[in-house]
C-alpha cells in the first residue's frame, strides 16, 4: 500500500476575507458541537451515537452538496474536511438554516480523519472538484494518487460509492488514467453521457457553477469499490 501521508503536507488557502461577527459566533458556538474528535478512533456510533450509514466528503468548499446530501438522507451520517477557515463558515451557515444534526465537521486535513475511521465504514465518499495542481511537478499534490485513493478504498464498504467531479481538462485525463488502473474500483459510466451530465442526487457546487459560468466542461464519475 503506498503512504497517504504524500499528501500530509497541507497545500492552499487556510483562510480568505475577514469573518463577519456572525460568522465568527458560529465559528465559536456550532462549530465545536459538531466538531469531529481532534484525536482517537471514530465510527457512526462514536459521532452520531447510532450504526447509521456514513457518507464523507473531502474538502467540501463551502459545504452546499454537503449540506444537500445532508438534507436529502436525515438518517444518514455525514462528515466533511475541509481546511478553508471560510468554507467553514459557509457550511455552517447551511447546517444552521436547515437544521441539520446529521453533520460533523473537520477543519483541516480529510485524511487525518478518514484514516481514523473503521475499515469499510463508509458508504460514500465524495471528491468534488479537488484542487487540480496543473503543473506535472506537482502531480504527487493531487487527490487523485495511489497513497489516498488507497485509503479511500480501505475506509468505504464493499459496493460503496466513489464520486469525483472536475472541471480541470488534466485532472479528467490524470484521474482516468489512475482510476482505469486499480483493480479495486468499478467505473460506473455506461455512455459517455454518464459522465457529462450531473447525476441525480449531486447538486452543483460552487466551483462547478463558477467553471460553468466561465464556458468550462464539468466531469462526473462515479466508482464502485468492488
Ligand atoms: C477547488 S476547491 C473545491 C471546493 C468544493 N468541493 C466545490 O466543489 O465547490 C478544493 C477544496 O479542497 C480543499 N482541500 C485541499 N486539500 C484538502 C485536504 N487534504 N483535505 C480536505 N480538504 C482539502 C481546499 O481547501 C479547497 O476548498
Amino acid at each position: 500500500m503506498n503512504d497517504p501521508t504524500t499528501l500530509r503536507r497541507l497545500y492552499g488557502r487556510r483562510s480568505g476575507h475577514k469573518l463577519r461577527q456572525g460568522q465568527s459566533a458560529l465559528l465559536e458556538q456550532l462549530l465545536p458541537a459538531l466538531s469531529v474528535p481532534e484525536e482517537g478512533p471514530l465510527s457512526a456510533e462514536i459521532l452520531f451515537g447510532d450504526s447509521r450509514p456514513l457518507h464523507f466528503e473531502i474538502g467540501f468548499g463551502s459545504g452546499e452538496h454537503l449540506a444537500y446530501r445532508a438534507d436529502l438522507l436525515p438518517d444518514h451520517g455525514f462528515i466533511g474536511a475541509e481546511p478553508f477557515l471560510n468554507g467553514v463558515v459557509g457550511a455552517l451557515v447551511h447546517i444552521r438554516d436547515n437544521h441539520l444534526g446529521n453533520v460533523r465537521l473537520h477543519m483541516g486535513d480529510a485524511l487525518n480523519v478518514l484514516e481514523r475511521l473503521p475499515d469499510a465504514s463508509l458508504s460514500f465518499v465524495y471528491l468534488l472538484h479537488p484542487d487540480p495542481w496543473p503543473k506535472a511537478r506537482h502531480s504527487k499534490r493531487r487527490m487523485v494518487n495511489p497513497g489516498p485513493l488507497d485509503l479511500i478504498a480501505a475506509k468505504l464498504k464493499p459496493g460503496g460509492e466513489f464520486r469525483l467531479g472536475t472541471d480541470d481538462p488534466t485532472y479528467c485525463r490524470w484521474s482516468m488514467m489512475v482510476m482505469n488502473g486499480r483493480a479495486d474500483f468499478e467505473w460506473l459510466a455506461e455512455s459517455a453521457a454518464d459522465f457529462l451530465t450531473r447525476p441525480g442526487g449531486w447538486p452543483e457546487t460552487r466551483y462547478e457553477s463558477k467553471a460553468r459560468r466561465q464556458g468550462r466542461e464539468v466531469w462526473y464519475f462515479r466508482y464502485r469499490l468492488a
